[in-house]
């Protein structure tokens, strides 16, 4: 089936036609698009395990806060559908707002806990969006299996929970994180930094790799983890710490002393373009 051509949805009409030709197990990567080769991992990832991919391209408005500039996010949809078409997708739904949020729209999904921290407290309102649009893609596409990438550690534990919450009869598959050569991992929205922020961007991977070499070398308590991921992250003049983290895996608290599978997470600012990044540990 991977030899179809390209499907180019955009009303839910045309996408659920589509989806009822779709014989077999289906794919889903949802996107916000510019889409790059961490997202092409994906849709990879889903046409090995899947008779059909399905990718959505969506900037969700609901996902971005009042000082987060949605009308600059970057956009290329030539580009986008020319990545997909090589890495084999068989249906592209571009909704746009109104298709997923007509006027009086008024219904949200929210996970609770899981998205207090970390995230959720640098960006309040922003998993209520995301599940809230991620619970429409997965009742419009169906999909047999839907994959998320581990650069977004805690929205990748918030939607597993929430599939299971609701039970969404979808198996959320988590793969690695994609990244240049010099670690950052890749991002649409690395294309906003200028040269020089761009150069300073690794202090993210810097940052994690500096703990995670502590930890190798024996270092158990979360606090100094946390002090060498801050540390480096002060050293780089163009850089703005936001949070470093050192919790559970799986609850996302934050830890006294790692024992078990642990995040270590970071945030952090170049500039006006805010950047996160992760390591698992154990
Ligand atoms: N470097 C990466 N490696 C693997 N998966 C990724 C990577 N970057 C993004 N993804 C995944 O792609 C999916 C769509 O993400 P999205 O379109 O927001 O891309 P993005 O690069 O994270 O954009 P932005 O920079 O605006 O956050 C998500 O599941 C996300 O985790
Ligand atoms: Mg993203």
């Amino acid at each position: 089936m991977s030899n179809q051509p390209l499907m180019i949805v955009t009303s839910l009409a045309e996408l659920r036609s589509a989806r009822l030709l779709l014989d077999g197990t289906v794919g889903f990567v949802p996107t916000m698009g510019y889409l790059h080769e961490g997202h092409v991992s994906l849709a990879r990832r889903a046409r090995e395990e899947c008779d059909h991919v399905v990718v959505s391209i969506f900037v969700n408005p609901t996902q971005f806060g009042p000082n987060e500039d949605l009308s600059k996010y970057p956009r290329d949809l030539d580009h986008d559908l020319h990545l997909l078409e090589a890495a084999g997708v068989n249906l592209v739904w571009t909704p746009t707002p109104d298709v997923m949020y007509p006027p009086g729209f008024a219904t949200w999904v929210e996970v609770e806990g899981l998205t207090e921290p970390l995230e959720g407290a640098s960006r309040p309102g922003h998993f209520r969006g995301v599940t809230t649009v991620v619970s429409k893609l997965f009742n419009a596409v169906q999909p047999t299996k839907a994959y998320f990438g581990q650069k977004d550690a805690q929205q990748a534990a918030v939607i597993r929970k929430m599939t299971r919450d609701l039970d969404f009869p979808v198996e959320v598959v988590v793969c690695p994180t994609v990244r240049e050569a010099d670690g950052l991992a890749m991002s649409s929205r690395n294309s906003y930094l200028s040269p020089e922020e761009r150069q300073a961007a690794t202090v993210l991977f810097r940052s994690l790799s500096a703990a995670r070499s502590a930890y190798e070398r024996g270092e158990r308590s979360a606090e100094p983890l946390r002090g060498i991921m801050s540390g480096v992250i002060a050293s780089e003049p163009l850089a703005k710490m936001q949070y470093v983290s050192v919790a559970d895996y799986d609850t996302l608290e934050e830890l006294e002393t790692v024992t078990g599978k642990t995040l270590l997470s970071l945030a952090v600012l170049l500039g006006k373009t805010r950047l996160i990044d992760n390591f698992v540990l154990g």
